[in-house]
């Protein structure tokens, strides 16, 4: 899950590559590097920790080049370190390779490597991936010939790129294995590689995406793709729309911050001509392929993601079955593949993945697709190996999510799920027109909802400040709030450190009730629904333990205000899209308990925004 960008045409390669990175540093940021050609051979830079060391390193020493290579590194084999850094380069320092992914035979390619009298310089599985190409080089072969050969030894999963000062012209790419994305960007008398599109907007909007087993060997003017068995291939190019200046943090302190207040905005985008207004009907675009017929014959949903997307499958789950009728179960993607998961005849897997890249559920995906499921895929990224994957595809639409932590691309997975869920029912014939208009006018109203919600922002903060020292939280929510509960209390986690576990009320008796003390804030998710009078009795059960409550309660609600410690109000709305409403005080809570204990919030530690290993 690192970053890549490469750059090969007429200008200076080192500001290009370190701006790219910079625009991928959520991807990995404990270590970065670049390799530039000069004068026949390579300059190496690299620094340990985040990139503003790497261009302090620069700034030092410069460099420049027509021809370069970086990287933003997220460590799996080897310690953050400057010489685990990337690139790495071979014995005669000559080539250097990037890699995101994992070699998983790497420990006998490098005894085999150092029987042969190459010298490592790091503790990385990638290294050895450069000593094979020199291997390769060393017989005389040109360096995509020598990739080629070198990168069918590798088993794993891996983007890679290459270069060397031999051919100071050219780029070598390659995708092993879905992990890892690789996309070529287009330019005029120069070309670019990277790993995720935002990296290069700056420079162009025309891309290709390589698929798994692909190369493509770039040159200023020249693009050619081929396969691993080194096929000549055909790539289509893409044009996208995604703005570099929505990339950026727009006068917020936070892209955290910045995407939990664009959520109105990428909510009505999710629901942007999705929907005909006269008949209540919800109408997808060409990417989602399912007839009527189709939808009738699905006797089974089986959803697949992890981390927050798995919480947006919780509440899908819930919507579904509603709404639907289809029975529906939720799956974390990371155990699924590592059983003998049970697929029925007329099964739909849906996977959840906003970047479309996550190992975990892009593996679930190819399992449940080789044993007969149709596969949709609801996520953010385009072009992204899910969307490739994937019959049915529906797009969030929710524009570049910048901070690692997960938030606008939430609640838009929420409204798609809300959406898809619709579908399936009026092709089924399970719902009327009249439920439909009531269940849409409910999402409809929803920017104007979370934005009423996003008002609480000063009060949240308060309350942020008045118990951000707590070292544990309880999240308790029932019904589709469960998903809220799960949802907020990672928030809670990933961006200020602190303990938090999300519960369905009614578990709480079957032992959560032990940890509650007056040391223990506890947020109950109690808007007014069907299960209202429910979550009142868990608020009693935490008072009478002596716990603390903070309420997320519907506006006007007096009754709770004499059973909760504190409570924030959201606005009223359709109990199916409350979900997406009740998460925001949770976004800015976890958000202001961050900052207040001085947590970086982009970029938490120990995690990347797009988990390409497993
Ligand atoms: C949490 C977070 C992660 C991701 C998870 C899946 O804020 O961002 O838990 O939700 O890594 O990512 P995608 O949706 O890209 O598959």
């Amino acid at each position: 899950m690192c970053g890549i960008v490469g750059y090969v045409g007429t200008k200076d390669a080192v500001p290009i590559v370190m701006e790219g990175l910079r625009r991928l540093e959520y991807r990995g940021y404990d270590s970065a590097g670049v390799a530039v050609a000069v004068d026949g051979h390579l300059e190496l830079r690299r620094a340990e920790g985040k990139l503003g060391n790497l261009d302090r390193v620069i700034a030092e020493r410069p460099a420049s080049g027509t021809l370069g290579i970086g990287h933003t590194r997220w460590a799996t084999h080897g310690r953050p370190s400057e010489t685990n850094a990337h690139p790495h380069l071979d014995c005669d320092g000559v080539t250097a390779v990037i890699h995101n992914g994992i070699v998983e035979n790497y420990r006998e390619l490098k005894d085999d490597l150092i029987a042969r009298k190459h010298r490592f310089g790091s503790e990385t599985d990638t290294e050895v991936i450069v000593h094979l190409v020199e291997e390769e080089l060393r017989a005389g072969r040109d360096l995509a010939e020598a990739a080629r050969r070198a990168l069918r030894r590798i088993e794993g999963a891996a983007a890679v790129v290459l270069v060397s000062a031999s051919d100071p012209k050219t780029i070598v790419a390659a995708r092993i294995s879905n992990a890892g994305g690789v996309i070529v960007g287009y330019g005029d008398g120069e070309n670019f590689v990277a790993s995720d599109m935002p990296a290069l907007l700056e420079h162009t909007r025309t891309f290709s995406f390589l698929d798994h087993g692909e190369m493509v060997v770039v040159r200023p003017d020249l693009v050619r793709f081929m396969d691993l068995d080194g096929k000549e291939i055909v790539k289509a190019k893409t044009t996208v729309a995604f703005d570099v200046v929505s990339a950026a943090k727009g006068g917020y302190k936070h892209f955290m911050l910045k995407e939990i207040f664009e959520q109105p905005r990428a909510i009505s985008d999710a629901l942007l001509a999705r929907v005909d207004r006269r008949t209540s009907r919800v109408i997808f675009d060409e990417d989602v392929k399912m007839t009527e017929a189709d939808a009738r014959a699905v006797t089974r949903i089986s959803i697949v993601a992890c981390g927050t997307s798995y919480h947006a499958g919780i509440a899908g789950k819930y919507l579904i079955e509603r709404l639907a009728g289809i029975p529906t179960d939720v799956e974390l993607a990371s155990e699924y593949r590592y059983r003998e998961p049970a697929i029925v005849p007329g099964q739909v897997t849906l996977a959840l993945t906003q970047s479309g890249e996550t190992v975990d559920t892009l593996a679930a995906m190819e399992e449940a697709q080789r044993r007969g499921a149709r596969l949709v895929w609801i996520g953010n990224v385009v072009g992204s190996q899910a969307s490739r994957m994937a019959a049915d595809v529906i797009y969030l639409h929710a524009g570049p999510e910048i901070a690692v932590a997960a938030s606008k691309t939430y609640t838009a997975t929420v409204v798609c799920l809300l959406l898809y869920a619709l579908f399936l029912a009026q092709r089924r014939g399970k719902i009327d027109e009249a439920t439909s208009r009531g269940i849409l006018a409910g999402a409809f109203h929803l920017p104007t909802l979370v934005d009423g919600a996003l008002q609480s922002s000063e009060q949240v903060r308060t309350l942020a400040y008045r118990y951000y020292a707590a070292r544990d939280f309880l999240h308790l929510g029932r019904g589709v709030n469960y998903a809220t509960a799960l949802e907020g209390a990672l928030k809670l986690k990933e961006l200020s450190y602190a303990h938090a576990e999300g519960t369905a009320g009614g578990e709480m008796k079957h032992g959560t009730n032990a940890l509650i003390d007056e040391n223990l804030p506890v947020i109950a998710i109690a808007p007014r629904d069907g299960v209202y009078r429910k979550m009142l009795s868990n608020i009693e059960e935490v008072r009478a333990r002596a716990g603390i409550v903070i309420a997320v309660a519907t506006a006007g609600d007096a009754e709770i205000r004499d059973k909760a410690d504190e409570v924030i109000t959201i606005p009223a709305c359709h109990e199916l899209v409350s979900p997406v409403v009740a998460i925001v005080p949770l976004q800015l809570f976890a958000y202001h308990v961050a900052d207040r204990r001085g947590c970086d919030v982009d970029q938490p530690r120990n995690l990347a925004k797009t988990v390409t290993v497993e």
